[in-house]
């Protein structure tokens, strides 16, 4: 029997509002309904075309949901090679990139896009008439996996191209990829379920996006950038600006960092404006990348074996790097968390030297069950504190052991209790540790907090070491004379901390809250607490 008509008109009308929300959500950043009322459409629309099998269509949104695994991904043949970059790591390779295509453009000045360069898997999408019928992976460049239906279920991939002017032939390339946020949930599912966790968000959005049952990879918050075309018949943009900007209208997410900028110098603007954000957005880049806008002049510039000659990725200095842990010791903070910490043979990362690196936790050491001796891969991302995100066991020197978490604290000698499922460990001496005495000293003199100049960590230390004070409040009694006989103490800076002790004590009531360091009065609490009690 055939399907009446206003059975018809309702999955189209869904599907079209599925469509156009999902465009503002995830391409304009604009939702115009709640969560739960796309919810309620989409599971309208399931329903129907579970009833109605002769609704179902190539672009319909419920594919996002994911559908039956396949044996294995059918080999997809890039009719346009994807190409890599070229890599520059310093600005003279940036000032050389530009003088060559000066040189062979015959130009005085070059207009360039450049885009941040996403950490994550170039793959290849094939629309026909606005449709999306083919998602492939990068493979080798020339051959690579048909991964459609895994494709189809990231929420930023346009199942249909909206707007005007869509080139009857469309392959669109951009790269997958996980945030941050998405990666450690990703992880917390796979503890939880006791699966594989991955090592990073690359790596996770690798495993997501080959993955043969599309159910699952429904489940992976996965996300996408467009950055260029592969295939085309017809006409488009003649920027690579203006194909970005037509992207946008056509529903094809662009990363909203990508920006024109007017030669070499306009170029190293940009990398130094984007290494300055870079800790703070919510997904990684391992650079930024530089095309000439101009397609015209990109096709005479043409490619050299494997990379455009017209574009060049400019890499940030790596996050993360291998070296060895030398020791593992745990440490002692303010409130009493006992704090495993891996001390390593120095390596450059994220632009410093790194010899510490934090373990976090019991867990975390069970997890990684890292040794003394280990090679590992360490971490640091802007301002963060380094943290051991692998142990390579494949180098584990022979005769190593296991680490044990002590049972009492290394400082006071009181017992460890643990909270939090048996995770968090703390030290059960309170202020008789004299670790958790110089923690809150240091804490309450910080420049969050009271604000004490030249009462740093050395000085607190020798303080509590000394038994010149126990506890914050003996501060105020510190004299000139007792404070020059210690280290880094002349007896000028001696006079001027006893000055700025003296200063500290007029101060606003949440400062001094602050300091306090009460549990569960953080900085806000305390804002709270003195606004409404004044
Ligand atoms: S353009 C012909 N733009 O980098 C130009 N690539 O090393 C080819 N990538 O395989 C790529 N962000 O996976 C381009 N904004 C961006 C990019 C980007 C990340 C990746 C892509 C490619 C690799 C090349």
């Amino acid at each position: 029997m055939a399907v009446s008509a206003p059975i018809r008109n309702r999955v189209l009308k869904l599907r079209a509002a599925l469509h156009e929300h999902n465009y503002r959500y995830h391409v304009l950043d604009d939702p115009a309904i709640s969560d739960a009322e796309y919810d309620r459409m989409f599971g309208e629309l399931q329903h129907l075309e579970a009833r109605y099998p002769e609704l179902i269509s190539a672009d319909s949104p419920t594919l996002r949901a994911g559908a039956p695994p396949l044996k294995q991904f059918a080999p997809v043949n890039h009719k346009v090679a994807m190409l890599s970059l070229s890599n520059a790591f310093d600005e003279s390779d940036v000032l050389a990139f530009d003088k060559r295509i000066r040189e062979r453009a015959e130009i005085e000045e070059v207009e360039y896009v450049a885009e941040p360069k996403l950490d994550g898997l170039a793959v290849s999408l094939l629309y026909e008439r606005g449709v999306l019928v083919v998602g492939a992976t990068r493979g080798d460049g020339e051959t690579g996996e048909d991964v459609t239906m895994n494709i189809k279920t990231i929420k930023s991939v346009p199942l249909r191209l909206r707007g005007k002017n869509i080139p009857e032939i469309l392959e669109v390339r951009g790269e997958v990829f996980l945030t941050h946020a998405g990666f450690r949930k990703l992880n917390e599912d796979q503890r939880s379920k006791a699966g594989k966790l991955f090592v990073n968000p690359r790596n996770a959005a690798a495993g997501s996006l080959r993955q043969l049952d599309s159910r699952l990879t429904a489940q992976r918050p996965l996300e996408i950038f467009f950055y260029g075309v592969g295939r085309v018949t017809g006409k488009i943009p003649d920027t690579h600006r203006a194909l970005l900007k037509a992207f946008k209208t056509w529903g094809l997410r662009v990363s909203p960092l990508a920006d024109l900028v007017v030669g070499a110098e306009g170029c190293i603007e940009y990398y130094e404006r984007i290494a300055k954000i870079r800790c703070r957005l919510s997904y990684d880049i391992d650079g930024v990348v530089y095309k000439v806008s101009d397609m015209s002049l990109q096709s005479k510039l043409g490619n050299i074996s494997r990379a455009p000659r017209w574009a060049l990725a400019h890499k940030f200095p790596a996050q993360e790097e291998s070296t060895v842990v030398q020791g593992i010791e745990v440490q002692v903070g303010r409130t009493g968390a006992v704090t495993p910490v891996a001390r390593l043979r120095p390596v450059f990362v994220g632009g410093v030297t790194v010899s510490n690196a934090t373990l976090h936790n019991r867990r975390e050491i069970e997890r990684l069950d890292i040794r003394v001796g280990d090679t590992v891969m360490v971490r640091r991302a802007g301002d963060v504190i380094p943290e051991v995100v692998s142990v390579n066991t494949g180098k584990r020197p022979p005769h190593t052991r296991r680490f044990k978490f002590p049972d009492t604290c290394p400082v006071c000698g009181s017992e460890i209790v643990y909270e939090g499922e048996g995770i968090v460990a703390r030290c059960s001496g309170g202020l008789y540790c004299s670790a958790q005495r110089k923690e809150s000293i240091k804490h309450f003199a910080s420049r969050r907090a009271m604000d004490i100049d030249g009462l740093g960590d050395k000085i607190v230390e020798q303080l509590v070491d000394k038994n010149l004070v126990q506890d914050a409040a003996d501060l105020y009694s510190l004299t000139v004379e007792q404070l020059v006989g210690l280290e880094r103490l002349a007896g000028k800076s001696a006079q001027n901390l006893v000055q700025s002790l003296e200063r500290s004590k007029t101060t606003k009531l949440e400062r001094f809250l602050h300091a306090l360091g009460i549990g569960q009065v953080g900085e806000t609490t305390a804002q709270q607490l003195a606004a409404h009690f004044g």
